[in-house]
């Protein structure tokens, strides 16, 4: 059955890389039809709304919506897009596999997935300047929250991961050592959660600094990491370095009712309008949407073909030290699919 599904193709590189991933999803026969709606910088222009209200409605009758990257502007001006569609539509599990794609890295054979708490911590947006003696920015605070329903979820949420697609172990990463009341909330939970699969999935619990390093130093003792929002943001960046880099980073954003997919990277400004983008990211962001509405045949399809593709180093683009320009690399997967 044909699914319809909500396109945004966001700011900056975003519309190039969202043509490309469009024209390889036709090409390997998903069954798809695209609403393409606009946000971010681009829905200020045409709506002067960063969120219109047709995109909000768009996702919610869809459910299931493909998003390029949104320009946030830094520190004034309008709050992240990302943040607030990922809290309008509670999605609070952020899924951020690393998979190595381009062979002759850095690693080889990385196959690990970070599933990152999406709705609390830092990211609630609570967070004000304290005025003293006349400087009225003299002091800022921003407040993390944790809770046990959120908590629990995303554990959980972790752990059936693992049951479904096979996975041994899940390491849950915190800073409970200093940040006892929050970072402990979310660890207590965590090892209480983890009893109910003791036997089936093997549970760790490490700190957040010493994971980062061990991460870089052995990444293969990881399979399946759990994390609040602010730690899973960082390393889940760091993890796209171990595979190749933001160009080959997807992401999917799941909640109940309504799931998001995109690139782990942003609008990339210094290279947009070029037409040198990897569309990498966001395709693979599309496999996981296939596999997640039921189309896992296209959405293997659609991986195989990228990896194919990755795999021939005249076909890469610059990002991964090749020169192929966006087009070039979306003819070669399109080619390479079977
Ligand atoms: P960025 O990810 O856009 O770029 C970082 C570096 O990676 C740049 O040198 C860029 O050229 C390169 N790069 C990123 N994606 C690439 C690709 N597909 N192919 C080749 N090279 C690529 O991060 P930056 O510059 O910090 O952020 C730019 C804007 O994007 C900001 O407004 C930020 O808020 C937003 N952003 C949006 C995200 C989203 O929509 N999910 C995620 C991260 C940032």
């Amino acid at each position: 059955m044909t699914k319809t599904i909500t396109v945004i193709p966001g700011d900056g590189i975003g519309p190039e890389v969202t043509t490309s991933t469009l024209e390889i999803l036709r090409a390997a026969g998903a069954k798809l039809e695209f609403e393409e709606q606009v946000a971010g910088m681009a829905g200020l222009e045409r709506f002067k709304d960063p969120l219109p209200t047709e995109t909000l409605e768009s996702i919610r009758r869809n459910g299931v919506c493909l998003k390029g990257p949104l320009a946030t502007p830094v520190g004034s001006g309008f709050r992240s897009i990302n943040v607030a569609i990922r809290k309008e539509f509670d999605l609070f599990a952020n899924v951020r596999p690393a998979v190595t794609m381009v062979p002759g890295g850095r690693y080889e054979e990385i196959d690990l997935v970070l599933i990152r708490e999406n709705t609390e911590g830092l990211y609630v947006g609570v967070e004000h300047y304290i005025g003293l003696e006349g400087d009225p920015r003299a002091a800022a605070e921003s407040v993390m929250i944790i809770t046990r329903f959120g908590a629990e979820r995303i554990v959980r949420y972790a752990f059936e991961y693992a049951r479904r697609n096979g996975r041994r172990k899940v390491t849950l990463a915190h800073k409970a050592n200093i940040l006892k009341y929050t970072q402990g909330l979310f660890l207590d939970v965590g090892r209480e959660v983890a009893r109910d699969y003791e036997g089936e999935i093997e549970f760790e619990d490490r700190i957040i600094d010493a994971t980062a390093m061990q991460l870089v130093v052995n990444p293969y003792e990881f399979d399946v990491l759990v994390m609040e929002n602010m730690f899973g943001d960082i390393l889940s960046d760091l993890m796209a370095g171990l595979v190749g880099g933001l160009g080959v980073a997807p992401a999917a954003n799941i909640g109940k009712d309504a799931s998001m997919f995109e690139a782990v990277h942003g609008s990339a400004p210094d290279i947009a309008g070029k037409g040198i983008a990897n569309p990498t990211s966001l395709t693979l962001a599309a496999a996981m949407l296939l596999e997640h509405i039921g189309q896992k045949e296209e959405g293997a399809r659609v991986r195989e073909g990228v990896r194919r593709a990755i795999e021939d180093p005249a076909s890469r683009t610059r990002d991964l030290g090749g020169g192929a320009n966006t087009k070039e690399f979306t003819e070669a997967v399109v080619r390479s699919l079977r």
